[in-house]
């Protein structure tokens, strides 16, 4: 029994692309940093944001700027985004790309020597700083590079159990080693959450096992809100066959290389539904080949490149429509390029190296001479924990939060690309701000029975003499979340998936986890089950509440927008007696000058 003290200035937990960035941040303003991290360094989601980073150089449209890019993230939220927090990514993210770069961060270049951009779904112009289909991956290689040489101090495989208070503010975290099982206090001034997102609610996911929603659900039960959290985004294309990999990510640089999606009957079935936006706009030149398009006459895009819960929605469409794939998804098909590149090879595995090995060695797939299988997948949660846009600090004093647990600037629905982006810009304001908090708050005090309650919880499950095991019950939830609180949604099915979650949580409280405290995994997933069930709920409330269809959140009894809801953004808090509830609060951050921005856009 018993824990060791480490004492910092900020601790950061998370050490993905937000929270390294916010690390670095907070410790060159010379804060006494550490960084606790669930799993490896480097081993975090950021990686799967293979494709690259929006940012609005202009390398390949001179005419991309940050007010476009602005108006395309607002649309692609469909205007439910904290607007000031779309302003500021919008307007940071050319710095935030150029200092990793600084740092060392090798991007592809155009002919004459710039950062090359690509194109993705919803961005107007090609705006994807890149590293072939590594960009996440060069991306936290290059942060931790960055963070280890400014001295801050590291605690991998480490896992928070609850956040620790002083009074009203937060003082700290409660964590176990998954090592050993041992215990640490880490008594801070500020907190950082940079945890990441949800993906292990859901049965089929492109997140690996540490995304349980830890820094959601740790925020709720100190006291904060989460915001959005009905918008899930199901990425249209992770790998479906074979099904040890289901769910793996397939990259929408496939896509934005010139991968076409077509059905069994091998028919681009994208050109059916364009939305009412572009009606009017389509193109179908032979000679543009590919770039049938959507979009104006001068920044053409094929309709794979739509936003993303179109194109998901769309896949389900020809899947239950008996027009699917032999697994049941669409093919995706880039091999197609030979018609109009000469070593089309070779371009593809320049442009797509890791999508070539992926497919080569886990679905012994050619994707040079062969379409891919893909489907849907669980990949993104725009909805996280609400903060102030220009700190990123949450109702809790102290508590800040950023990348993908932090919520607000996407609204329903993410562009893909705007996540690195979110990381490195939302980071580094996270970072300084937390580091000011902490000159300015110094001496937080954390009473011992506190420390001593948290213990007893953490560990419960090994103690117990009886009881299910944890896996079984995470199964049911993964079920749950999937069938019911999936891409399509309804009322009965919400309803039933909440009383489901209540019974399952009923469960976990007497869960138990043979063994001991060295190496248990499943001691480990007896915690993390009281995380997947605050988030589950919070996201099934908040989709019941919202009674209609806008961006990732799909009712199939509400197909429609509703006006009145198209201004409200949904927030989950705990109440007194700790269940979740939920309400419609006003979108934030609107102003005159940036609506003005949205209609000049069109
Ligand atoms: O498809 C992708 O490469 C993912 C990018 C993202 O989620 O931003």
């Amino acid at each position: 029994m018993g824990w060791s003290t480490r004492e910092c200035d900020v601790l950061v937990i998370g050490a993905g692309g937000a929270g390294l960035r916010a690390a670095v941040e907070a410790s060159s303003q010379g804060a006494k940093v550490t960084v606790l991290s669930k799993s490896l360094l480097g081993k975090a989601h950021t990686v799967m944001a293979e494709g690259g980073m929006a940012a609005s150089m202009g390398h390949v449209d001179d005419r991309d700027n940050w007010r476009v890019h602005f108006s395309d993230t607002m649309r692609g939220g469909q205007y439910l985004n904290n607007w000031r927090m779309a302003e500021l990514h919008a307007r940071e993210a050319p710095d935030r790309v150029r200092e990793l770069e600084a740092w060392g961060a090798l991007f592809d270049r155009t002919k004459d020597g710039r950062i090359l951009q690509r194109n993705f779904g919803g961005h107007k112009y090609p705006r994807l700083a890149h590293v072939g289909d590594r960009t996440g991956l060069e991306m936290i290689r290059t942060l931790q590079d960055h963070g280890i040489h400014q001295g801050i101090d590291f605690l991998m495989e480490t896992t928070v159990v609850r956040l620790l208070k002083d009074g009203d503010r937060v003082a700290g975290a409660f964590a176990y080693d998954r090592e050993r099982g041992r215990f640490h206090l880490v008594h801070a001034n500020a907190v950082v959450l940079a945890t990441g997102g949800i993906g292990r609610a859901y049965k089929v996911t492109s997140n690996s096992w540490e995304y349980t929603g830890d820094g959601h659900a740790l925020a709720l039960e100190a006291g904060a809100e989460l915001v959005d959290m009905e918008f899930i985004q199901f990425h249209p294309t992770g790998m479906v066959w074979p099904p040890s990999v289901r769910g793996i990510l397939v990259t929408e640089g496939v896509r934005g290389e010139g991968g076409i999606l077509t059905n069994s009957e091998g028919t681009r079935f994208m050109f059916d539904d364009i939305p009412p936006l572009y009606h009017g706009q389509t193109c179908d030149d032979p000679e543009e080949g590919w770039q049938y398009v959507i979009g104006d006459k001068e920044a053409r895009r094929p309709p794979e490149l739509l936003t993303r819960d179109h194109v998901a929605r769309k896949i389900v469409k020809e899947v239950k429509a008996g027009r699917g794939s032999p697994h049941g998804g669409a093919f995706l098909d880039i091999a197609w390029i030979r018609k109009k590149i000469k070593d089309s090879e070779g371009h593809i595995k320049k442009k797509l190296p890791s999508m070539y090995h992926q497919f080569k060695e886990l679905a012994g797939v050619d994707i040079t001479k062969e379409p891919m299988e893909v489907g849907p997948t669980t990949h993104y949660v725009m909805g996280g924990i609400k903060v102030d846009a220009d700190s990123q600090m949450s109702r809790v004093p102290g508590l800040f939060a950023c990348g993908e647990c932090g919520g607000g600037l996407h609204g329903a629905n993410r562009l893909g690309g705007n996540s690195l982006s979110d990381l490195l810009v939302f980071g580094r304001i996270a970072g300084s701000a937390a580091a000011q908090w902490s000159s300015d708050h110094g001496g937080t005090h954390i009473d011992e029975q506190q420390v001593t309650d948290v213990e007893a919880f953490a560990l419960a499950p090994l103690e117990r003499q009886q009881g299910e095991n944890p896996y079984a019950i995470q199964h049911e939830l993964q079920d749950v979340m999937q069938d019911l609180v999936g891409i399509a949604r309804q009322e009965d099915e919400l309803s039933q998936a909440l009383d489901r979650i209540g019974e399952l949580r009923t469960r976990a409280e007497t869960a138990h986890s043979p063994g001991n405290r060295e190496y248990n995994p499943g001691w480990h997933t007896a915690l993390d089950l009281r995380h997947l069930l605050t988030i589950s709920e919070s996201i099934t409330r908040s989709a019941l509440g919202r009674r209609e269809s806008r961006g990732a959140h799909s009712r199939v009894d509400h197909p429609e927008k509703s006006d009145s809801l198209g201004e409200v953004n949904t927030v989950t808090r705990l109440d007194d007696q700790g269940a979740v509830v939920a309400e419609h609060v006003p979108v934030v951050g609107r102003t005159d000058e940036l609506q003005s921005i949205v209609k000049e856009m069109g």
